[in-house]
C-alpha cells in the first residue's frame, strides 16, 4: 500500500467556551482559545489516502480529483469562517481540532473513498498550529 497525500490551507476564527463553565475556569481550561471576542488560526489539512497504484495511471489517487474534492466538501465551508457560528455542521459542537477532524472525516470518506479505486481514505491530520495538531483514521481507530 502506497500513502498519497494532499495538503490544503484555512484560515478560520473560533472560541472554545463551555457555557456551563465560570468565565475563570473557560479562561484556565481553554487559555487564549477562550478569548471572548474571537480570534483565529491558520489550519492546515493534511487528507491521506492508502491503496495500490492503478495499472493505467500508475496513480493511487489522482491529487487533482483529490483537492477539489477537499475544497468543495471542506475548504469551501470553513475558510474565512467562524467555526462556532458559520459552519452548519459544527452548530452545538465545541470548536476543537478533535471536533473538526471527525466531521471533516464523515463528509470526506464517502466522497474519498470514490475517487481512489484500489483504496480508500486512511487518514486526516489538522494542524491549528505549527505545534499543535491532531490525527484521525475514521471511527474506532
Ligand atoms: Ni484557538
Amino acid at each position: 500500500m502506497v500513502h498519497v497525500c494532499r495538503k490544503e490551507h484555512f484560515n478560520a476564527a473560533h472560541k472554545l467556551w463551555n457555557p456551563n463553565w465560570s468565565e475563570e475556569k473557560n479562561k484556565e481550561v481553554f487559555g487564549p482559545c477562550a478569548n471572548v471576542n474571537w480570534h483565529g488560526h491558520n489550519f492546515e489539512l493534511i487528507v491521506t489516502v492508502k491503496g495500490l497504484p492503478d495499472p493505467e495511471t500508475g496513480f493511487v489517487v489522482d491529487l487533482k480529483d483529490l483537492s477539489k474534492l477537499i475544497k468543495e466538501l471542506i475548504i469551501d465551508k470553513v475558510d474565512h469562517k467562524n467555526l462556532n457560528l458559520d459552519v452548519d455542521f459544527m452548530t452545538g459542537k465545541m470548536a476543537s481540532c478533535e471536533n473538526l477532524v471527525i466531521e471533516f472525516w464523515k463528509i470526506l470518506a464517502p466522497a474519498v473513498n470514490a475517487i481512489v479505486p484500489h483504496g480508500s481514505l486512511h487518514k486526516l491530520t489538522l494542524y491549528e498550529t505549527p505545534r499543535n495538531f491532531v490525527e484521525y483514521y475514521g471511527e474506532g481507530a
